[in-house]
């Protein structure tokens, strides 16, 4: 018999499988401006209706197929993983799968208010806010979402209150939108005990308009840190974290940096994308998604038959796998599957 470890998968590039990011509404109550600006994106706009979408029980064969591979780390994302009812019953079910080390959930923090307190019981301890401006007018241009801001602020102050550790907030930053206030954003976080991420603005999905000039190397905002405050760098945990991770001199905490536009890491990425009707991606700029819906809905085989094709078709998958988009976007050389009007929107495989 095969023992665990010879059954885990490496791709093409030899990258183990470990994370799983599983989307679980591709629907949203905000409009950002480069994920799913409200002009395309309108009233009446046609989401997955719930009957297209993985049940909490095909998830969790999802992932159950996948531990085996090499998966211990899950982290919910949507769209908004708030809006999908019950979400909280499925952490639960997740967090009881033998292999899983880690859930985390990615949320623009909305419904916190009234969530935090179901996702601490179901099990989750740790949780990221996507947080572009704690400036109300910023944030309503970016969001398009009238008093957003303070129901996430709200939902930040019962994060910290239910004691999710860590918190940790995403600031996609954008030049001459909110360039100008990472330092504001900087000292909200270190007051809170929050770790703020800085991500770099990327040409992802095929709706928005994505403008490159708009894009600020983090380098820039390293440096700004470092000269208001001092930062120290990390060592990273294990190997195949998109985040740089650096400490602030005076013990205020840790600041992240995802630099995938300046300082791509395909190298170390070991992350399986499910969109909410169970679509495998490979990258984050995949066209292409393996079905895993139709193999779990398959009547002509057995529950046990369409557990084994599943755990098949997924190591197929990745064995097969070369994508590395990001590395390849500076030199020119796009790949397959990667042309922007093949591509799947973000907030549809998961962020
Ligand atoms: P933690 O384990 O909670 O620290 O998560 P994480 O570091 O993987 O980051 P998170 O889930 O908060 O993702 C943050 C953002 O990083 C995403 O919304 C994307 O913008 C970007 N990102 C995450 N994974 C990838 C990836 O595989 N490729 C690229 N290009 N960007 C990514
Ligand atoms: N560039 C960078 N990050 C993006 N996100 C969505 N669209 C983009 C983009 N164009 C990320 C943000 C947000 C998460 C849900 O998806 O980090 O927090
Ligand atoms: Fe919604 Fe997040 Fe996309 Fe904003 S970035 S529209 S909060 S899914
Ligand atoms: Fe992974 Fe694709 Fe992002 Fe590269 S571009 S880090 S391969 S998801």
């Amino acid at each position: 018999m095969a023992t665990a470890s010879a059954a885990r998968v490496h791709d093409k590039l030899d990258r183990p499988l470990r994370v799983l990011r599983l989307s679980v509404t591709d629907d949203c109550n905000f409009r950002c401006t480069y994920c799913m600006p409200k002009e395309l994106f309108g009233e009446g706009y046609p989401f997955l209706p719930p009957a297209a979408m993985l049940n909490f029980e095909e998830i969790g064969q999802v992932v159950r197929a996948a531990v085996p591979l090499g998966v211990t780390r899950i982290k919910i994302t949507g769209g908004e993983p708030l809006l999908r009812p019950g979400v909280h019953r499925l952490i639960e079910q997740i967090a009881s799968i033998d292999g899983i080390e880690d859930i985390g959930l990615i949320t623009n923090g909305y419904h916190l208010p009234r969530s935090a307190s179901y996702l601490w019981k179901a099990g989750l301890r740790r949780i990221t806010i996507s947080l572009d401006s704690i400036d109300p007018h910023t944030f309503t241009r970016i969001a398009d979402r009238a008093h957003g801001l303070e129901a996430v602020l709200e939902g930040i102050d019962v994060s910290i209150a239910t004691g999710f550790d860590p918190i940790k907030a995403n600031m996609v930053v954008q030049r001459g939108v909110n360039d100008g206030q990472v330092l504001d954003m900087a000292r909200f976080a270190r007051e809170r005990g929050i770790e703020l991420r800085f991500i770099e603005y990327m040409d992802v999905g095929r709706r928005h308009d994505f403008d490159g000039s708009l894009v600020v190397a983090n380098r820039e905002i390293r440096d700004q840190l470092d000269r208001t405050f001092g930062i120290v760098p990390l060592t990273r945990d294990s190997g195949d974290e998109v985040a740089e991770t650096y400490e602030y001199r005076d013990g205020g905490g840790r600041v992240g940096f995802i630099s995938s536009m300046s300082e791509p890491f395909c190298g170390s990425c070991t992350r399986l994308r499910i969109s909410a009707d169970g679509k495998a991606y490979r990258c984050l700029f995949s066209g292409i998604g393996l079905d895993l819906r139709a193999i779990l809905r398959d009547q002509r085989m057995t529950g046990e038959e369409r557990f084994s094709a599943l755990s098949r078709e997924l190591r197929m998958f990745w064995a097969g796998r070369e994508d590395r988009y990001s590395e390849l976007r500076g030199n020119g050389r796009p790949q397959n599957g990667t042309r922007r009007e093949e591509r799947i929107e973000m907030f549809r495989m998961g962020g």
